[in-house]
């Protein structure tokens, strides 16, 4: 855990490369059309410069349109997408990636996306490496600045160096929070410098009454959404809350005038029972 007071302006580097990221990421799983735009625009406003999308999300052109008509320059806000599926080669397989490219980063020679992920490590070593080597062709044509990985395991990863030219992915997106920390690749990713997303960081709404979490809540005046995120944070994950409400938005994203104690963050770690993992058991 680390004790640094963190600021919404924080970014986080990523391995090997000049490239950082935004430390709170906005997500925008399950919101399309003006209703993405919208949610989009408040984040925005609210100051998250980190957008979290994705093919399968079918939103990546409300993402772009909303950073233009916020104002912003298309290199102000840090946006994501991922890979899904790969297509019958690897070079339909890198063209359908260029799609997300145009439609994020718009028609221009020079348009990019700042990350982009394989979605999920779907469905085996062929798949997996068709994928990956599409996205390092983006990397290497600087049409992606950052490439990773997303829901993949240590094995996963460790599979990679048969095939990568690039190794360790900048960035590993798992599904993290206080019930769900996956401690084994956790440790992994920390140890090889790749950074991990946290993505339903709020548990998608489903612990919001827990008992232990309240009682952390009350005792610094925030809100169980607010701690969920604050202790992302302070376990040195990059968080990426949705929400679709302006003032949850805001909410989610007013985090930073308070400290979980090392002792309420071992109160919220025991909440996953799991064992922990130290570097030797790698
Ligand atoms: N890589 C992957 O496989 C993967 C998988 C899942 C998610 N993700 C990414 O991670 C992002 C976040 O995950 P998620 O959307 O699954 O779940 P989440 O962020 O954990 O939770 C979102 C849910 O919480 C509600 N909520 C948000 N703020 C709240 C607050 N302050 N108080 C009460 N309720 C609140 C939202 O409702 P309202 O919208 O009504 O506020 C929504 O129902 C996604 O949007 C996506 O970008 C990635």
């Amino acid at each position: 855990m680390t004790t640094a007071k963190f600021a919404l302006e924080d970014t986080v580097p990523l391995p090997n490369s000049e490239v950082r990221m935004p430390r709170l990421g906005f997500g925008v799983y399950q919101i399309r059309g003006d209703a993405c735009l919208q949610s989009c625009l408040a984040a925005l406003r609210a100051g998250y410069r980190h957008i979290d999308s994705a093919q399968l999300y079918r939103n990546e052109a409300e993402v772009r349109e909303a950073i233009r008509r916020f104002g912003l320059d298309r290199s102000q806000v840090f946006v994501t997408s991922k890979i899904r599926f790969p297509e019958s080669t690897p070079d339909k397989t890198y063209r359908f990636c260029l799609k997300s490219v145009r439609r994020l980063g718009g028609e221009a020679e020079d348009a990019y996306v700042d990350l982009f992920l394989v979605h999920i490590p779907y469905r085996g070593f062929e798949e997996r490496k068709v994928m990956w080597q599409a996205l390092e062709r983006l990397l290497e044509e600087k049409k992606a600045r950052a490439i990773g990985v997303s829901n993949y395991s240590v094995e996963h990863i460790e599979e990679m160096k048969a095939y990568a030219k690039v190794w360790p992915p900048h960035v590993n997106q798992i599904l993290l929070h206080p019930w769900n920390q996956q401690r084994e690749v956790d440790v992994y990713c920390k140890k090889h410098g790749i950074v991990v997303q946290a993505f339903s960081p709020l548990v998608r709404a489903e612990k919001l009454d827990d008992p232990t979490l309240k009682v952390v809540a009350e005792r610094y005046g925030k809100t169980p959404a607010q701690v969920l995120i604050r202790y992302s944070l302070q376990k040195g994950w990059v968080p990426l809350p949705k929400s679709a409400k302006e003032a949850r938005i805001k909410e989610n994203a007013d985090v930073y005038d308070f400290e979980i104690s090392s002792g309420d963050m071992d109160l919220l770690d025991s909440l996953d029972p799991t064992p922990h993992t130290t570097e030797q058991e790698e």
